[in-house]
């Protein structure tokens, strides 16, 4: 607008001073004309750029308010309960759920897991598999019932205390920046060099970090830099082989990993497994296979559970699953389709 105003007066004023239209405008007149035309739209500049500002900053004041008014992390009990060490048993009941309360997502949901057994949990994507697990860690609270370790209830233990007790591998990585060995040391912040380079190869994960620039002191960027995400994954994995927690959850922990490396993690899971209470969301057909006790989830409920053969002969949505999923895995001649996820809704 002001260039299209200024423009009007020039050519106006110019077929003034020519004499073409009336009038006797000077060209001192005319300049003098153009520069006051000039200075009356500069403050219509500054108050739209103003406005612009200030738009920009109500949309900050409400996501800081959000900020602001967003609840509290409730805080851990006073006199906070530690159930026994080495106890692994949990137990849910009645536990619901919902990330957003118009939602329903877990509902009604019991379970008897006996110390040191290895659960296995399917079922299509978006069926609730991550989030039973957040409420197992507390990144999420139940909305109704209860979870207990041990015999106590998750709510009456400290946070720390519980997380210490699980080692995690997720379906997403994290790595903090700074270097490898520091990376992996995170389990265990005593760990000696030793131990540290002995997790990596019980991870599979040495011979990629010799190749590195700098091989253990090679330092990484915020959340793992350049490493490929299968990398990464076997990162995760080296620092959990290295603290050997009592407990272990692992989420598609070997998704993006190629399926002979697959192979060989897997069997040093199989290993820490051991003893040791863990709940695994797998893809694969052998480690469904072999747990104690496998859970198949629909829509956030506990539809079906029992041992593998148990649930073949019930023919029920397992089977249906196992038969779409897993029936070439099966095939004799071995084939080993690591990357076919486990319940992947087409
Ligand atoms: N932080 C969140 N806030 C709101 N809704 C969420 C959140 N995380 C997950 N959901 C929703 O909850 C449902 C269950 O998600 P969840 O991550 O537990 O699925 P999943 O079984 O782990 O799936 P996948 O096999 O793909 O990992 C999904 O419908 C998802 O959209
Ligand atoms: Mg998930």
């Amino acid at each position: 607008m002001n260039s299209i105003i200024y423009a009007a007066v020039a050519v106006l004023g110019a077929l003034s001073v020519t004499g073409v239209i009336g009038g006797a405008l000077s060209v001192g007149g005319l300049s003098a004309f153009l520069s006051y035309a000039n200075q009356y739209t500069k403050p219509f500049n500054e108050i739209s750029g103003v406005l612009a500002e200030l738009t920009g900053a109500l949309a900050c004041a409400e996501r800081l308010f959000a900020l602001i008014e967003a609840p509290e992390e409730t805080p851990d009990p006073e006199n906070a309960e530690t159930p026994a060490q080495g106890d692994g048993s949990m137990r849910f009941e009645k536990v619901a759920f919902s990330y957003d309360p118009e939602r329903e997502l877990i509902k009604g949901l019991s379970l008897e897991v006996g110390s040191g057994q290895r659960i296995a949990i399917v079922g299509p994507t978006g069926c609730g598999k991550t989030t039973l697990i957040n409420l197992i860690m507390r990144f999420y609270d139940v909305n109704e019932g209860g979870i207990y370790l041990g015999g106590v209830e998750t709510r009456r233990m400290k946070r720390g205390e519980l997380r210490s007790r699980f080692g995690m591998v997720l379906q997403d990585t994290w790595l903090k920046s700074g270097t490898v060995r520091e990376n992996i040391a995170m389990g265990r912040k005593n760990a000696t060099d030793a131990e540290v380079i002995a997790a990596a190869k019980r991870a599979h994960a040495h011979g990629f970090i010799m190749r590195l620039p700098q091989g253990y002191d090679t330092v990484l960027g915020e959340s793992g830099g350049t490493l490929s995400q299968g990398q990464k994954q076997l990162l995760c994995i080296a620092r959990v082989m290295l603290s050997e927690p009592p407990a272990l959850i692992l989420d598609e922990a070997t998704s993006s990993i190629d399926s002979r490396t697959e192979l060989l993690v897997q069997d040093a899971f199989a290993e820490l497994m051991k003893g040791r209470t863990s709940f695994i969301v797998a893809h694969r057909l052998s480690t469904v296979r072999d747990a104690d006790m496998i859970l198949v989830m629909k829509d956030g409920k506990l539809i079906e559970k029992g041992t593998h053969d148990e649930l073949l002969d019930k023919g029920g949505f397992y089977k249906e699953l196992y038969e779409t999923q897993f029936a070439h895995e099966a095939a004799p001649c071995g084939s080993a389709f690591g990357a076919v996820k486990f319940g992947v809704a087409e």
